[in-house]
């Protein structure tokens, strides 16, 4: 396995926690590199449920050493109501490393998130409201609040007084919102430092010295390709880079050290939020898909929308990534439909588009292309190998991978770590 990087291909949700956790069980260490929590990676391990949003989802087997890398943006009284929740369980969690260089989320960037997408109305992203996009804002204007800054107190009393001075102009004076108080937050915040500061340090060194020393290292993504902040559904994506580019950044590693890069992907389309969606189903077969997939989001508990796979995004997908493989979860939601459908392309003005557009407003007057597939009936759920799936099933399998020209590695047939099938 070596260094192999896991990113989502579609529009986030597609079962990423449950690769990874079933891939960390064979790896040394496991790296989040980009996002917050923003994402839910959810595990399903011993009959116990894990919602996972910022700890990586390898947290679960003993010796592996999880990483929040530089990139990701790190809402502090989360971590440890995560880290929290774990020990009860009787996780440990000296193996907990976070950047000195991630970015902290504080309550004026959750206040913005939420004011400024009231302020766009109808117009709205559809974000997670937990202050993702503001804080990656103020990385970007390089006035952003690092964890090597929260724990050193000099330097965070310094910079959290101005930025809330800046911060609470615009939240007054722009949107009319309730200004954040600086004793409060101040007070909060180094009672979070004092907790974290043991956990903070350079991750990029450990990682790099992980893989010089030819540990088993995994990357684990959070969103997707489509939320990608530069080639995906722009404007309504994340404020970060979930493609496996973004490791690279966001771990601080080179792209020569990973070799794998998987692709996870559901055997239909979701997606959370607004924005573009070709395939999305606005009937009983996407009301069903809901119900049986249990559709409903990890982070904010919102309906997902559901439409039939989407081979234009996957090929997309395998193109911005790199991937060397898809692992296709959820199979075992189709079962039951007497007919799937694949969007191969999309129509517009009687010419065929092949390639996901670059920008969104081509996909207006699109119509997805389908080619159909005889479903099944037979429960796959206790499937222990492709061998035990119907007919039907694998010539669906085997159309994905020859439509996104990309082999599909692992087959999900149900929620828990052991309902995974090694396809090759
Ligand atoms: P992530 O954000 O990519 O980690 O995905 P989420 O955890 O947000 O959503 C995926 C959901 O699908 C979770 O509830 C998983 O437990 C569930 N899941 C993952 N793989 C499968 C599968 O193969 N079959 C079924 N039925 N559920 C799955
Ligand atoms: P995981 O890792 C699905 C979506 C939000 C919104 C957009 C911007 O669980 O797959 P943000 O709060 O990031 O500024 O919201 O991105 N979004 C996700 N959708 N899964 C996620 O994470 C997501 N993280 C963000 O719904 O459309
Ligand atoms: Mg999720």
């Amino acid at each position: 396995m070596a260094v192999t990087a896991l990113v989502g291909a579609q529009w986030g949700d597609e079962g990423k926690g449950k690769i990874i956790d079933i891939l960390a069980e064979k790896s040394d260490m496991v790296v989040r590199a980009q996002g917050g929590n923003n994402a839910g990676h959810t595990v399903v391990a011993d009959g116990v449920t894990y919602k996972l949003h910022l700890i990586p989802s390898g947290i679960l087997y003993k010796n592996t050493v999880c990483v929040i890398g530089n990139g990701t943006v790190v809402d502090p009284a989360v971590v440890l109501a995560e880290m929290d929740e774990l020990a009860k369980y009787g996780v440990d969690l000296s193996r907990l490393k976070i950047d000195a260089r991630a970015h902290v989320i504080l309550p004026y960037h959750i206040s913005i998130d939420e004011l400024s997408e009231a302020a766009r109305g109808s117009g709205d992203i559809g974000t997670t409201k937990k202050g993702i996009g503001p804080c990656y804002m103020d990385k970007a204007e390089r006035i952003g609040i690092r964890m090597c800054d929260l724990i050193n107190l000099s330097v965070f009393r310094e910079k959290l007084a101005n930025n809330v001075k800046i911060k609470n102009d615009i939240i007054v004076k722009l949107y009319g919102g309730k200004p954040v108080d600086f004793d409060r937050i101040y007070n909060d915040y180094t009672a979070y430092a004092e907790r974290l500061a043991k956990y903070v340090c350079d991750t990029s060194v450990l990682v790099y010295d992980a893989i010089k020393a030819g540990k088993n290292v995994l990357f684990e993504g959070a969103q997707g390709a489509l939320l990608d902040l530069d080639v995906g559904t722009y404007p309504y994506v994340t404020s970060s880079h979930p493609v496996s580019g973004g490791f690279c950044i966001g771990a601080g590693v080179g792209p020569t050290l990973i070799k794998d890069c998987i692709g996870i992907a559901k055997a239909y389309t979701t997606r959370v939020g607004k924005g573009p969606f070709p395939t999305e189903l606005d009937d009983e077969i996407g009301d069903r898909i809901r119900n049986l997939g249990a559709e409903f989001g990890t982070t904010t508990g919102r309906p997902r929308r559901c439409g039939w796979l989407d081979a234009v995004i996957l090929r997309f997908a395998v193109r911005v990534n790199g991937l060397t493989g898809i692992a296709l979860n959820k199979l075992d939601t189709l079962t039951g439909l007497k007919t799937l459908k694949i969007c191969v392309g999309y129509k517009k003005n009687g010419a065929e588009l092949r390639d996901f557009p670059s920008d969104i407003s081509e996909l207006e007057g699109c119509e997805p292309v389908y080619e159909e597939f005889e479903g099944w009936t037979e429960d796959i759920t206790s499937a222990k190998s492709v061998k035990d799936l119907p007919k039907a099933a694998m010539n669906y399998l085997k159309a994905v991978e020859k439509l996104i020209d990309c082999p599909v590695k692992m087959v999900g047939v149900g929620p828990d770590r052991t309902q995974n099938l090694e396809m090759r």
